[in-house]
């Protein structure tokens, strides 16, 4: 099927007038299971012609017979004067986060053919703002998926507030193996593999990092990582930083997600916050399973009383704007949270309790439509 691909993208013109191929306009091309993917990659002054273009392939690569899907990552080519003058690494002021990532040229996206896939899917895990749960929730799904029997990882690209080392309750000490190629060896807790920033540099010094230098960091994560010793996992789950900019754009893309879930609670702020989310996540083709609701409820343990303590409607208004239904309600409770702090998810505490249930009818919602 690879061979029809190019074909088809040789009909395409890049500007010089020759085929995508020819061109080297094309990397990293492959196939799994009907879904083709790659990387569009054009010189940094021909970046607005990656736009029509990416149309265009995914026109062509859908018209062969037995594509059943495309993963496209658009990206620019590093100028040797870029490469050398304003983007050198080195630690630079916060203020530059924002405007070294627009600035920033692209990198080399990690689905490069040289690259395992590190699982069969990738999911990511994203929230419109800060502090809603979203790397809790990601944990304990993860973990629960574990139970079910899969083989799966987290990737926590939290650059700048990563959570795995204290869900995990491995610490930021931990550090990871290398193997003799020098790719590193997933740490493991609860029955996961963990990659987190957290475990390679000391807390704090990421928070000056600029754009490219936290997309670099993502590229080790990611694709030196020898996630299900060098087999790949089922599915890898990515902790995504909070926020739509363009930090956050840029990693959704290079994680080559397959799928995400948007993690909000229920008042109506932190909702227009999630819908941004998800219009992010639509710029980059990333398919949104829907919204996870947390501290949707409270459960109260002396009347049993159910209180909506951030309000409600959150779920009609998605399904009203952007056709997304809410795949799960998670109570606002004390198990979660001291389970968070503990490194114990709530997830495998031998107590049952409404937080346990949540997430394992989430887990149950999201597999079938991840595992196809
Ligand atoms: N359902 C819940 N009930 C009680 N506490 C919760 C719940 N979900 C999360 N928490 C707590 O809220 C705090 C923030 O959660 P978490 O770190 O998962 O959020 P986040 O969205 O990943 O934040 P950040 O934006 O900093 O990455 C943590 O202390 C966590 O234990
Ligand atoms: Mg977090």
């Amino acid at each position: 099927m690879l061979d029809q691909v190019r074909d088809a993208l040789n009909g395409i013109k890049a500007p010089n007038g020759q085929g995508l191929v020819d061109a080297g306009y094309v990397q990293g091309l492959d196939e799994d299971a009907g879904v083709v993917r790659l990387v569009l990659e054009a010189p940094a002054d021909r970046a607005k012609a990656l736009v029509p273009l990416k149309a265009a392939v995914e026109k062509a690569v859908r018209a062969i017979d037995g594509v059943k899907g495309t993963q496209i990552i658009t990206t620019t080519q590093r100028t040797p004067a870029a490469a050398g003058g304003q983007h050198a690494h080195g630690p630079a002021h916060g203020q530059d986060q924002q405007a070294s990532a627009a600035a920033a040229p692209e990198r080399r996206a990690p689905t490069d053919a040289k690259l395992p896939r590190p699982a069969r899917h990738v999911m990511g895990v994203a929230s419109g703002k800060g502090g809603v749960g979203k790397s809790t929730t990601a944990y304990n799904l993860a973990v629960a998926l574990a139970q079910d029997g899969l083989r799966v990882g987290i990737l926590d690209a939290d650059i700048y507030g990563p959570s795995v080392p204290l869900l995990s309750g491995l610490g930021a000490d931990a550090k990871p193996d290398l193997d003799d190629q020098k790719r590193m060896i997933p740490l493991q807790a609860h029955g996961l593999e963990l990659m987190s920033i957290g475990f390679l540099v000391p807390a704090d010094s990421a928070t000056v990092w600029r754009g490219p230098m936290v997309q670099n960091a993502l590229f080790q994560l990611y694709g030196s990582t020898l996630w299900g010793g060098g087999a790949g996992l089922d599915v890898l789950i990515v902790d995504l930083p909070p926020g739509t900019g363009d930090i956050q754009l840029s990693l959704a893309q290079q994680s080559a997600l397959d799928s995400a879930i948007i993690v909000t609670t229920p008042q109506d702020l932190a909702l227009v916050d999630a819908l941004k989310g998800v219009s992010m996540l639509e710029k980059v083709s990333t398919r949104v399973l829907g919204v996870v609701e947390n501290m949707s409820h409270f459960v109260c343990p002396d009347c049993g009383g159910l209180h909506r303590i951030f309000g409600e409607g959150a779920g009609e208004t998605l399904k009203n704007t952007k056709n997304l239904s809410v795949i799960g309600e998670v109570p606002l409770s004390m198990p979660i949270r001291k389970g968070a702090d503990e490194g114990q998810p709530v997830v495998l505490s031998a107590e049952p309790s409404l937080a346990k249930e949540a997430y394992v009818d989430i887990m149950k919602k999201i597999k079938p439509l991840i595992m196809t």
